[in-house]
């Protein structure tokens, strides 16, 4: 690993950021904390393409922390719906009202402060902080761990806490002053996003080419290291899709898990099990193809059963509730199930 060249990193990314940055993009045009903030929370697992169309919604709905804060959490999450990684819209509500009741009503215009409060790790409070206030704080998403550990070949294993802490060290050091942060820190994520590819880096197109450790080294693939792989399991699992003339039974999935919070058909663990919990029921059923759909840590296949019921049967099942078809869209509700059941209304 070489000394990283500090002043001349920093120049580099800004130079290309001017000229070859994103810019224009809706949350760019703010210092405002809670628009700044709310735009990192949905571009953490979500491509600048799908935030684009749901940032100005939100917006629209809630212009400021007092009104998400206000909120029933049911209205944030039938917005958020669609964007995935649920959490990051209960811990958005949750940070609200933290911002509200601990900061009345102001974020706090310091990176460690806003770390403090939910939803917002390290790398996120310090891009805050540098859009809005200048502060010199380092980012390190993954995107920016590449990109760093590439340019500086930085070879420490990332599955190791001690080597993530050195990175953060380096980066650090690599900052600019106040006046170049927001530019610098846009930069970073932008090579990681659109040059610095995990798969498919285009050195060509680097501004940090001509520096850059792995390039030279002619394995920028090789980096960043991280041993550690996650393994990939399959669940699965049966949903129920009851209905009765208009309305569709919904119930709210726990505030842990997969979809938290959401409201979801009510799931079984088995096929089997379902066939027995409906045997004897008034009304008919069916079963759709099965569908497979990919979470990060485990891959669901879902087996759905729809059921139809004559109008007029009392609900069988507990903790849920009928809904119109037009009702249910309104709510936040999973993709997958949103898709499944908008193709037949
Ligand atoms: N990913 C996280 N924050 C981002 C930003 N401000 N611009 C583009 N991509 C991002």
């Amino acid at each position: 690993m070489t000394a990283p060249s500090l002043p001349p990193l920093a120049a580099r990314v800004l130079a290309w950021q001017a000229q070859h940055g994103r810019q224009g993009l809706p949350w760019q045009s703010t210092r405002e904390p809670y628009r700044v903030w709310l735009s990192e929370v949905m571009l953490q697992q979500t491509q600048v393409a799908t935030v684009l169309d749901y940032y100005p919604r939100f917006l629209a709905r809630f212009p400021d922390v007092a009104a998400l804060a206000a909120a029933p959490l049911d209205d944030v999450l039938a917005l958020w719906s669609g964007l995935g990684y649920y959490s990051r819209a209960r811990n958005l509500h949750r940070c609200a009202q933290a911002v509200m009741a601990q900061h009345g009503g102001r974020f706090p215009a310091s990176s460690a402060v806003l770390a403090t409060l939910p939803g917002i790790g390290r790398s996120t409070a310090s891009a805050i902080a540098a859009f809005c206030f200048g502060e010199r704080a380092a980012i390190l998403d993954g995107n920016v761990k590449r990109v760093l550990s590439r340019a500086l070949g930085f070879d420490g294993d990332l599955a190791q806490l001690a080597q993530v802490r050195q990175l953060w060290q380096l980066a650090e050091a690599l900052l600019p002053d106040s006046a170049g942060m927001p530019a610098y820190t846009q930069g970073l994520m932008d090579l990681g996003a659109t040059v610095c590819l995990a798969r498919r880096p285009v050195c060509m197109a680097c501004p940090l080419a001509e520096d850059c450790v792995a390039l030279a080294q002619g394995r920028p693939l090789y980096y960043p290291v991280k041993t550690k792989k996650l393994k990939r399991g399959t669940r699965s699992h049966a949903l129920l899709w009851l209905e009765q003339g208009e309305q569709l039974w919904l119930v709210q999935r726990p505030a842990q898990g997969v979809w938290a919070g959401l409201w979801s058909l009510p799931e079984f663990t088995s096929a089997e099990d379902l066939q027995a919990v409906v045997a004897g029921w008034p009304g008919q059923g069916e079963w759709l193809p099965p569908f497979r759909h990919v979470l990060t840590h485990f891959d669901w296949q879902l087996q759905v059963l729809r059921w139809r019921q004559p109008p007029g049967v009392a609900e069988a099942l507990a903790g849920g509730q009928w809904f119109r078809f037009d009702e249910a869209l309104a709510l936040g509700l999973p993709a997958p199930v949103r898709k499944l059941i908008a193709q037949d209304t």
